[in-house]
């Protein structure tokens, strides 16, 4: 299981090391229950320093495909890498949305953060009249198809995928459990179609959209659902540190019921 927040365009310099130090302490006890925060890239540098030693990894909301040159305001996965980024979000929604993020550049990007060894967290999902529609299938099938075209995976470690479906993101509204572990199966089966059964086996599925403690437990006891990128229920670390014992409850459940 990896639990990450993705704290987007929020905090300070001073909150977001606050934050920092509340999710080192959340995390004392998440068992095998990986976790990793994604803090605006001013502030990577100070949050690293936080997290030096301990066992939150840093990870990146973007990057851009190239390493370097003149793109004014824009950061590299060089870049990241220096700071200490293990993982770094890509396609997101908002990403796609509002900066025109296609697919073509996700799949550039996340080519880019495998060859430096940084884990592209790759954002799927559809959008609310997407769904209406009853196109939400075909909609991901294409966005996982096209972000991971030509992708030179070796591990199910390199890479993980987040579904994220759009009309849950920040609305309070949740997908259902099943409504979840449906899409999840599906992204599973086209990553075993490209990349084999063992690493469609193994990679990490996030499931992302209003999780938090009240339904973090139900969406994560899922048979695909491995994880959960959270935004707004990330921004405070007891309420995500919630998120992270639900995760680890429903892990050593697993973990259980296989040693059984
Ligand atoms: P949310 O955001 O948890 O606030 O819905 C999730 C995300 O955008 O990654």
């Amino acid at each position: 299981m990896l639990i990450a927040g993705n704290w987007k365009m929020n905090t300070d310099v001073s909150s977001c090391v606050e934050l920092a130090r509340g999710v080192v302490r959340e995390s004392k006890n998440a068992g095998m229950v990986r976790v990793t925060v994604c803090p605006p890239n001013v502030f990577l540098s100070s949050v690293g320093a936080v997290l030096d030693g301990t066992r939150v990894s840093l990870g990146a909301q973007n990057m851009h495909a190239l390493g370097r040159g003149a793109y004014t305001g824009e950061v590299s996965g060089e870049m990241l890498r220096s700071l200490g980024c293990h993982h770094v979000i890509l396609g997101h929604s908002e990403r796609r949305q509002y900066f025109r993020e296609t697919d073509a550049e996700i799949n550039r990007k996340a080519k880019k953060a495998l060859k430096l060894g940084l884990v592209p967290i790759v954002c799927v999902g559809e959008n609310l009249d997407q769904r209406r529609a009853g196109k939400e299938f075909e909609v991901v099938a294409f966005q996982v198809k096209y972000a991971l075209e030509d992708l030179a995976l070796l591990s199910s470690n390199a890479l993980i995928i987040a579904y994220e479906p759009v009309w849950a993101i920040g609305t309070g509204e949740t997908a259902t459990p099943a409504q979840a572990q449906h899409m999840h199966a599906l992204i599973r089966t086209l990553v075993r179609q490209q990349f084999g059964s063992k690493i469609g086996n193994d990679l990490h599925i996030l499931y992302g959209g209003s999780m938090k403690p009240a339904n973090a437990r139900d969406l994560l006891s899922e048979r695909d659902v491995d994880g959960g990128l959270i935004g707004g229920a990330s921004l405070q670390s007891d309420v995500f540190g919630q998120i992270i014992q639900a995760a680890r409850e429903v892990e050593e459940g697993r973990r259980a019921a296989g040693a059984d």
